[in-house]
């Protein structure tokens, strides 16, 4: 039988998704599979269950045979995510003398902010939101103000408006930290939403960093919009990497990118900062954004057939779980309030990652299947899990199976 037909970069023409066994991924060392033990099925952190794509294997597997592992040097690159984004997004104007590598993106997020607010400064974010948001404005000296999103699970003008007003309140100079897309709903921003934010943040003096590792990730039916190429950004900072589209998480690199108004600030920048992404990151992160549009597109049909299997199966096993349909990103923001699972949460600040309470406990406990616990996504996360859906289709349809079974036990009576 024919195998598949090879793509334009030399690969097989498959759904990434479907490359690994259980048994492979299983042999990772990354936390992601060995944060539990084996009987557990991980959908929590955001890894992918994929394989590399070619084109960076090829990039990493050159530089290992040339010994090529010294420091890196040039600007490829931001050249390459420059091209991709012209191509992608329309982003025409993209400038990579506005550039500057940094070691990953919420590094990246702290030396921007370092460079537009001052210790103790606020750092406003949209709850629920990505829980290092707040760990990481903590370490650096800044204060975290929530402007929790509407019920649509879209950022809401008004909390917007109304934590601006309280973050510019004394006169400091303030930071609304963007997720976009946003992680956990999996929402991609509208232009118009965009114009909103970028409205309300000049009227404040608010200057928005917009964290867009998710940005290739945008799935059929939505379109990703580049802060910077919103009216009324020029004054922004966004921050961008190859790593959750192409799963490079274990090869930093990413690219703070500044607006024509911020150019100056990004002049600022410690040049110690670029000295802290790997050369074989930079290589890699440049293969992803130059010669990994085809795998890309592989995968985003992969990951738009497991959203919609993911419907199909919460429907059928978890029929009390609801969610909206992530338009980006591979994380599905589940709301499982409805089970009746006591929700309190633990003592301590939004942020540890791995803490565990209400349904994420139980599923953890009873089902076998490790998810994010929504409390530490700051206010409005409380009931829901956040579960990673780029994992192979058997391994999603056995964890909803795992889950659903789970929660019939417990509200069988005994
Ligand atoms: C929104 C968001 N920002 C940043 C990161 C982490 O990026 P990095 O490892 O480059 O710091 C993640 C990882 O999942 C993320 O979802």
């Amino acid at each position: 039988m024919a195998g598949p037909a090879p793509s334009a970069d030399g690969s097989a023409a498959r759904n990434p998704l479907t490359a690994l066994t259980l048994d492979e991924l299983r042999q990772r060392s990354s936390v992601k599979w060995r944060m539990h033990p084996p009987d557990v099925l991980p959908l929590w952190v955001a890894e992918q269950d994929v394989p590399l794509a070619a084109p960076v294997a090829d990039a990493l597997r050159r530089a290992i045979d040339l010994g090529d592992t010294g420091y890196s040097h040039g600007t490829a690159y931001a050249e390459a995510l420059g091209e991709f984004a012209d191509e992608r997004w329309g982003w025409h104007d993209f400038r990579v003398d506005h550039t500057t590598v940094v070691p990953d993106v919420m590094m990246g997020v702290v030396e921007v902010l370092r460079l537009v607010t001052d210790p103790g400064d606020a750092v406003v974010v949209c709850s629920p939101v990505y829980p290092p948001f707040y760990a990481f404005a903590g370490h650096a000296g800044r204060r975290v103000i929530e402007a929790p999103l509407g019920p649509d699970l879209r950022m809401d003008r008004a909390a917007l408006d109304e934590a601006f007003r309280r973050a510019r309140a004394g006169g400091s100079r303030p930071a609304f930290l963007l997720c976009n897309p946003h992680n956990p709903t999996g929402v991609v921003h509208r232009r118009d939403e965009l114009e909103a934010v970028a409205g309300l943040a000049r009227r404040h003096g608010v200057r928005v960093v917009s964290d867009e590792i998710h940005a290739p990730l945008v799935l059929p039916g939505a379109r990703f919009t580049p802060y910077l190429t919103v009216s009324g950004a020029e004054d922004a900072f966004a921050l961008t990497s190859a790593s959750k589209a192409w799963n490079l998480a274990g090869l930093k690199a990413a690219l703070a990118v500044a607006g024509p108004e911020a150019a100056a600030d990004l002049r600022r920048m410690p040049e110690e900062v670029s000295h802290g992404p790997s050369h074989l990151g930079v290589l890699a992160h440049t293969a992803a954004f130059r010669a990994g549009g085809p795998w890309l597109d592989l995968l985003l049909d992969g990951l738009d057939a497991n959203r919609t299997l993911l419907e199909t199966l919460l429907a059928k096993h978890l029929p009390a779980v609801t969610h909206r349909r992530p338009e980006g990103t591979y994380l599905a923001w589940l709301d499982c309030t409805r089970l009746g699972v006591a929700t309190e949460q633990p003592a301590g600040e939004p942020g540890v990652a791995s803490d565990l309470a209400g349904p994420a406990k139980m599923f953890l406990d009873d089902a076998r299947v490790a998810l994010s616990s929504g409390h530490v996504f700051g206010t409005g996360g409380a009931g829901f899990v956040r579960l990673n859906f780029a994992t192979p289709p058997a391994i999603l349809t056995e964890a909803v199976i795992r889950m659903g079974r789970a929660v019939d036990l417990s509200q069988s009576p005994s």
